[in-house]
């Protein structure tokens, strides 16, 4: 199975040297080809050039981009897109004044969502998970991380890992599973914390592991959810089990969870609102990656994260959408560059990069996505014909997006 697209005006994202992720001032580097095409054979990337030297492919299905940009699909890295209906009054109460960790405490937030996931079946989560997944694809994503977290028993736990791998074979995307048992204390177990987070070692993740639900074992480690020492437990009980960890920090406070997740060898350490010199400093002498969220700093209400200053320090800093009924209801990835590039001060290319291959290294995923490289998967997007690569990042509300592929395989 071939598809030739020709007549693109610029492919953007290229890596020729397919790097493990970008870092520092290569991340406002970027190769280009102008006036181009590009192959893709059996789902994968099999060459691109300049039109002057076009393949003649006969048998080939043709994509003419007619002078539109070629982006690598984003590869969005920290999600929680399976989850029951929506939060909105919650939305109400943060306009009407109380903070995240107000509505938490009132037994809103995630333990909201935990009792309308439990009354949820397995089906009914996974045709509403399924609208957010078609909707995140035709918004150019290609890739995405997607956590448990909203059930909080082993067995709801399990039931929404299960829809996450009906996810992962029903779509084209690539799926990345995460198991965030520790994602608040439920009810049942309020003041005995210590206690749910045995019930998360003892038996939720032997029974994620061996069920080979999951990759990555996930715990939001901040103030008012799970202390260091339980964020140590959980990481390094699951590290016994095969899964690598991906962990909330610093959203809500300077949790330690930044330099704890660089001891452990995390994979990311998200969020990191509150980061200072010494989480820059811990991050940028490591393999950590650095995800950023910055949907929910603009929903929430908070700071940014200081990603000038990491990006400058040489951290691997890549963007993700955090797309959750709490604190960022939106996975459009393309909104989330923006932002980096209007709040955090990242430029259009440092942004692309960040929510492409830093991305895709965050979840593993970087040999095979996360830019335009010959023998990387051919997940890409297509768009209008644009005055410049920084338009797109710049006009951020206007749809642009004209043809998606996946796979090698059209989508859009
Ligand atoms: O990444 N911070 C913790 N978890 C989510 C919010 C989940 C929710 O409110 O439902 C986050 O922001
Ligand atoms: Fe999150």
């Amino acid at each position: 199975m071939r598809l030739l697209v020709i007549n693109i005006g610029t492919i953007v994202g290229i890596d020729t040297h397919n790097r493990h992720s970008v870092a520092g001032a290569d991340m406002d580097s970027m190769e280009r080809v102008e006036n181009g095409w590009l192959l893709a054979e059996d789902g994968v990337i099999s060459g691109f050039g300049t039109m002057d030297c076009c393949p003649d492919v006969e048998d080939a299905e043709r994509i003419d981009a007619a002078g539109g940009m070629l982006f690598p699909s984003y590869c969005d890295s920290h999600t929680h897109i399976v989850y029951a209906g929506s939060r909105e009054q919650e939305f109400l109460d943060k306009i009407h004044g109380l903070s995240y960790e107000q509505i938490a405490a009132r037994g809103g937030g995630i333990l909201n969502s935990a009792e309308r996931l439990h009354n949820t079946s397995e089906d009914e989560l996974y045709r509403q998970a399924m609208e957010r997944i078609e909707e995140i694809m035709l918004m150019g994503t290609g890739a995405v991380e997607i956590k448990s977290g909203y059930g909080l028993t082993t067995e709801d736990e399990l039931k929404m890992l299960r829809v996450i791998a009906r996810i992962k074979s029903s779509t084209p995307l690539a799926v990345k599973a995460t198991f965030l048992g520790a994602h608040a204390v439920p009810k049942l177990y309020k003041g005995r914390q210590d206690e749910y987070v045995d019930l998360v070692c003892r038996e939720m993740i032997p029974a994620v592991a061996m069920q080979s639900i999951a990759e990555f074992v996930d715990v939001f480690c901040d103030r008012g959810f799970f202390t260091l020492e339980q964020t140590r437990r959980i990481v390094e009980c699951g590290a016994k089990y095969g899964l690598k960890a991906k962990i909330h920090a610093n959203e809500l406070d300077f949790s330690g969870g930044v330099q704890l997740g660089v001891e452990l060898g995390a994979m990311s350490v998200d969020h990191l609102e509150s980061s200072g010199t010494e989480e820059i400093e811990c991050l940028r002498s490591s393999r950590t990656v650095a995800t950023l969220l910055p949907g929910a700093a603009l929903f929430l209400g908070m700071n940014y994260p200081p990603a000038r200053a990491m990006v400058e320090s040489g951290v691997t800093v890549a963007l993700a959408s955090d797309y959750n009924p709490g604190s960022s209801p939106s996975g459009n990835m393309r909104f989330v560059t923006s932002l980096a590039s209007m709040r955090m001060r990242m430029t259009p290319t440092e942004a692309l990069w960040a929510a492409t291959l830093n991305g895709a290294a965050a979840m593993g995923l970087s040999d095979k996505y996360g830019s335009i490289t010959v023998g990387k998967v051919a997940n890409f997007f297509i768009t209008k014909p644009l005055p410049s690569f920084e338009f797109f990042t710049y006009a951020y509300n206007t749809p642009l997006i004209e043809r998606v592929v996946l796979a090698g395989k059209i989508v859009k």
